[in-house]
Formats: C-alpha cells, structure tokens, sequence
C-alpha cells in the first residue's frame, strides 16, 4: 500500500490505520476534464443532409445540435488525450503517477492496439496498464465500477477512465434514424485512492445480449469480416431499431437507478443529482423523472448541445454540471447510463473533493508541458529505436536472451 501523501493536496492513502486494522480504502473522483471538436452541425444543418427537420428532432430527442470531428486529425484518441491532460491537471496529479488508464469506446482508434495504449504514450504515463472497453454507451460506467474495484483491493492508487467518441465516422450520414442523434467528444475523470470516506459508493452493472441486433455496428468484426461487399452495403454504419432501445432505455434506467440507490444504502429522497445517459431527452423524461419521481431540478440534461456521444455522454455532462456550480461535496449523485449490448449501469457517487477551480501557477504549466514534450520525445526515440532493431540486427537466439533478473522498480516512482 501506497504511503504517498497525496500529489494533489488531497489526503491521499497513508498509513493512519489502526495498530493490527486495515485501513479503510475509497475511490473518489479527483480530477475531470472534457474535451470536444470545434465542427458544430446543428439540426438546421442536417435538414441540408437529409429528410427531417429542427422541430422533429428538438421534439422527438431534445438534440438541438452536435460536435463532429471534422479534421481527419481529431481521432478518438485525439480527444481522450486532451480530456485526460485535463483531468490530470484538474486534480494536480503527472501522468506518470497513473496505475492504469480505461478508454470506453465504441468508436475505437482501432481494433488493436487499444486507444487507450495510445492515450498512455502520448501522456507518458510510463506506470500505467492501459486497456478499452466495449461496452458502448453504458462503457464510462463500467470503467468507473472497475477503477473502484481495483482501487478498493488496492491493487491501484490512480486510475484515469476516459470515455471518448468519434461517432461522426461510424454513423450513416445518409441515415435520418441515427446520423441526427450522435454526436463526437470525450470526457476523463481521475480516480484515486482515498480516506476520506465517501466517493463511488455503489456500481450496478447489467447486460442482455438477447437484444445485440438492436443497435450494432455489423461489419468489420470476425462475424463479418471488412470486404468490398461490406462497405458497398453499409455494414459498417450504425444500426439501430429505435423504438425496441428507447422501450428497453426508459425500462433499465429506472431499475439500474433503484438498484444502485439501495446497494449504496439510500433512498430516491436522498439523491442530489442525477447525471444519465445523454441519448434522448425523452427517455430522462420517461424514466428518471416520471417513474423516480425526482424533481427537474436534480436531473442534469446537455444533450441539445453535444447529442448523443455514448461514452463521453456521462463525464461531459459531469464537467458541465461542476462548472454550472451543480455538485457541491457531500451530495449524492447517481451516473446512470445504457446502450447496445444491450447494456446497462449505474453508480452511487458520495462528492466529497472541492470543485472550485484551483490555480498552480506558470511553475506547474511549464512542468506539465515538459511533461508532455518528454513523452512525444521518448515516444519517439523508442520508435527510432526499435525500427532500427527490426531492421538492422538480427533477431537474438534464445541463449542471448539475459536471466530473468528481479522485478523493476516502477519508473518515475518517489
Ligand atoms: O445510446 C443509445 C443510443 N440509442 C438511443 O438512445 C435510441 C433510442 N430511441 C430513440 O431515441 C427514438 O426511438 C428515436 C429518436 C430514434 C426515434 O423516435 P421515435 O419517436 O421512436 O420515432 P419513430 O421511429 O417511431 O418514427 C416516427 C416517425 C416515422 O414516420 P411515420 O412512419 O410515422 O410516417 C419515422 O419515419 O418519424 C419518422 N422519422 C423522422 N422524421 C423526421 C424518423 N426519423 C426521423 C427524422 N426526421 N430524423
């Protein structure tokens, strides 16, 4: 177990325990950040695209417009790699800290190597694991259950999960049922060890495969491998039978909402915010308020500005409610999300880390900057460095291989 202080001011794991008793570990959310393309295409635009019209999608979704990766640069990578930076400089933490980075996606960079193995190099988070996670939009959520598992067996003291998206690339844009619901971003929270009571209190998460076909991407996987026939037809968009996933969304929210609410041990009366799923202001509508009975007022909505973005959905609504002054510490916040799989999950969230903005000077902009330099640098240097291996010396027999020498220290570790 860590003795670190805590890098970020916080009062990070320490060894307080009583003599002969654990002490207790928490997971709370200690840094944020979101980031999203500057491309706005807003209902009006689409009218241009396709057979629909601003009023039909305000009304039927609550979309009044989204962000899209328009430069060929802005990759889902792209975007995780900025929401992450921030995140880390939110809570004051180096990359290098980072046990382990989750990128949920359904819009990966790739099949492999992982998005998120690429967020870790560019970052130059040297200590971390790093892996994705498919389980579409319900995906952030799931990534949040897992850091708090990790965390709570304390095999981790930082955990960074990213939620980010470039839909715009996977979506129809000749399809009106889906090209007018998704939208592109990413959104990171920092996930830390802690003893300060409170943090992801509970998780619920939930899966029925039986409902795949109702929202699937179908080519390009093993099931149906990329082929000139594939791309002609349209396999690799987005398909989706509407109705059967808002008939299932307004269902689980609701459930996913209860269940999460009694494993932490509370109650509807003592939510404070609810931050779901942004998919379509109906279905909040139709299971958050009207089944829950919790008040508009509690329910943070964004969704007219970004869309849809699956697995970012969930943290930009959460930078945008800190920055609407909305969570405050010691409220009780529920994520609640789902989406193809099908799939769906919750968590129980106990605030207990101050939001107000904190500044650190040009000092640590100029660390953080470095940083980042080094790591393109290194990043770099170990490519060079292995092509000249691949290409210039022979691949080493067996017997050249050095013993097997003890584990190495972490790098970067102090
Ligand atoms: O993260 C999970 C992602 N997926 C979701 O969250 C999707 C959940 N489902 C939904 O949000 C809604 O089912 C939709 C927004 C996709 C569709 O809304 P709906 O109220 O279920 O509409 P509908 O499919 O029943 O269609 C009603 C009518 C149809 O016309 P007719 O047959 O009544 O003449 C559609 O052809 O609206 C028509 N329509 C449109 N009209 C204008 C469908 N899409 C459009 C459109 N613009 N974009």
């Amino acid at each position: 177990m860590s003795t670190d202080q805590g890098k970020n001011g916080d009062q990070m794991v320490s060894p307080n325990g009583v003599a002969g008793q654990p002490e207790r570990r928490y997971a709370q959310i200690v840094g944020w950040g979101c980031h999203v393309p500057e491309k706005v295409i807003t209902n009006k635009d689409l009218e241009q695209i396709v057979d629909t019209n601003d009023e039909w999608i305000r009304s039927r979704t609550g979309i009044e417009q989204r962000h899209v990766a328009a430069d060929p640069k802005e990759t889902t990578a792209s975007l995780a790699i900025k929401a992450a930076r921030k995140a880390l400089e939110t809570a004051d933490v180096y990359p290098r800290h980072v046990d382990l980075i989750i990128c949920a996606t359904s819009s990966p960079e790739h099949t492999f190597p992982s998005t998120a193995s690429i967020v870790q190099d560019a970052l130059g988070a040297v200590n971390a694991g790093a892996f994705d996670l498919s389980a579409a939009c319900s995906g952030f959520v799931y990534g949040l259950a897992l850091a708090r598992g990790l965390i709570l067996a304390g095999d981790a003291e930082y955990v960074l999960v990213i939620g980010s998206e470039t839909l715009s690339r996977i979506v129809d844009w000749t399809d009106r049922n889906t090209c007018i619901l998704f939208g592109d971003g990413a959104g990171a929270l920092l996930v830390a060890a802690s003893n300060v009571p409170g943090g992801i209190q509970a998780t619920v998460l939930g899966s029925d495969g039986s409902g795949a076909d109702a929202l699937t991407l179908p080519a390009g996987g093993s099931a149906m491998p990329a082929s000139l026939e594939t791309v002609s037809n349209g396999s690799h968009y987005i398909k989706m039978d509407g109705k059967a996933v808002f008939r299932f969304a307004v269902r689980v929210m609701a459930d996913a909402t209860r269940q999460v609410l009694e494993k932490a041990g509370l109650t509807v009366a003592d939510v404070d915010l609810v931050i779901p799923h942004q998919a379509n202001k109906r279905i909040i509508q139709n299971s958050i308020l009207r089944q829950l009975k919790i008040p508009e007022e509690k329910v943070f909505i964004n969704l007219q500005k970004y869309g849809n973005t699956s697995t970012a959905s969930i943290p930009l609504a959460l930078c945008e409610a800190i920055e609407a002054g909305k969570v405050k510490p010691g409220q009780n916040i529920v994520f609640v999300g789902f989406g193809a799989g099908l799939s769906w999950a919750a968590a129980a969230i106990q605030w207990s880390v101050p939001v107000e903005k904190r500044e650190y000077g040009w000092w640590r902009s100029y660390q953080r900057r470095a940083t980042y330099q080094a790591a393109a640098a290194r990043s770099m240097w170990k490519r060079a460095l292995r092509r000249v291996y691949s290409q210039v010396l022979p691949t080493p027999d067996q017997d050249e291989w050095p013993e097997a020498s003890p584990a190495k220290e972490k790098e970067g570790s102090d």
